[in-house]
């Protein structure tokens, strides 16, 4: 499909996305207006995943929320289009403040940022809590690693995502990322764009070659 094209069937399922969300969403407050709320949100948000019964409740009303993801991001959070991560096994508070950050433009992209002005925050909890509890496929065109990005990942990225790649509790999980959302974030860090600014991860890989920056990307996309 052209770019083009893209865009437009995106409109358009924006738009219906838009509409079907009004219906559905509580009068709750749909994004946090200042640091202080937004960490009063996490907080309640941290509540819920601690308590078994309250999880348990909010994955089953996430499944119903997340029918919206689908066919984006795969009905198990695996990803069904390689620019699009998979949210399957993502630790749950990185999930959530995503969110945020979309609906702040700290992070930019058409439809996320819009579905972050709609969700409630109870939504919000209710579909990384579902997604967080899905484990995570690989995928079958993943591109050969090799060990230049062994190495690189051991360098430069294992300290804070982890040795597996699985991430912490205030880091991302990126093992098993597809290739391409690997590929096209990290060149997004390293140009400083707009669309991912204010991030640990431009000094990070903002001096790395292209050739060294595939390599981990083709690595990371690989590790299970
Ligand atoms: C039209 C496709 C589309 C739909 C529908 C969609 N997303 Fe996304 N989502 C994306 C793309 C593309 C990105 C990556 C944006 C980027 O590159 O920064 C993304 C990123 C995310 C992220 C950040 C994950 C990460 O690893 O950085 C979260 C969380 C997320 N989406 C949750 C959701 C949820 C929950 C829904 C349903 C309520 C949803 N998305 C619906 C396309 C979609
Ligand atoms: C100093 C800690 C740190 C190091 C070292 C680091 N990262 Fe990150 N990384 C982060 C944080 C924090 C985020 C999430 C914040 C953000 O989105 O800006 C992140 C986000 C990412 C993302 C986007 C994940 C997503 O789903 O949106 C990718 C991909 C990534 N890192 C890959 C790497 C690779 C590859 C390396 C090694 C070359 C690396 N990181 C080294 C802290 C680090």
């Amino acid at each position: 499909m052209s770019n083009r094209l893209i865009n437009i069937s995106l409109c358009v399922l924006a738009v219906v996305l838009l509409t079907s969300f009004s219906a559905i969403a509580s009068a709750d407050t749909p994004s946090a207006d200042s640091p202080e709320q937004a960490a009063r949100l996490l907080q309640q948000f941290e509540n819920i995943v601690a308590d078994p019964e309250a999880r348990q409740k909010a994955n089953a009303q996430g499944q119903e929320r997340a029918q919206f993801c689908f066919r984006c991001h795969g009905k198990d959070g695996n990803s069904v289009r390689d620019y699009v991560p998979n949210l399957a096994s993502q630790n749950p508070a990185y999930l959530f403040t995503q969110f945020e950050k979309f609906a702040s433009g700290t992070r930019k992209n058409y439809v996320m940022s819009k579905l972050a002005e709609i969700l409630s925050a109870e939504e919000r909890v209710a579909v990384a809590v579902y997604f967080a509890d899905k484990p995570v496929t690989p995928r079958d065109n993943r591109p050969e690693p090799d060990m230049k990005g062994r190495q690189v990942y051991q360098s430069l990225c294992f300290a804070c995502h982890g040795d597996k790649g699985h991430g912490s509790h205030t880091y991302p999980r990126i093992a098993g990322q597809p290739y391409e959302f690997l590929e096209k974030t990290l060149l997004k860090f390293k140009q400083g764009d707009e669309s991912r600014k204010n991030s640990p991860m431009t000094a990070v890989v903002g001096n790395m070659s292209d050739e060294d920056l595939k390599a981990v990307a083709r690595w990371v996309a690989n590790m299970p």
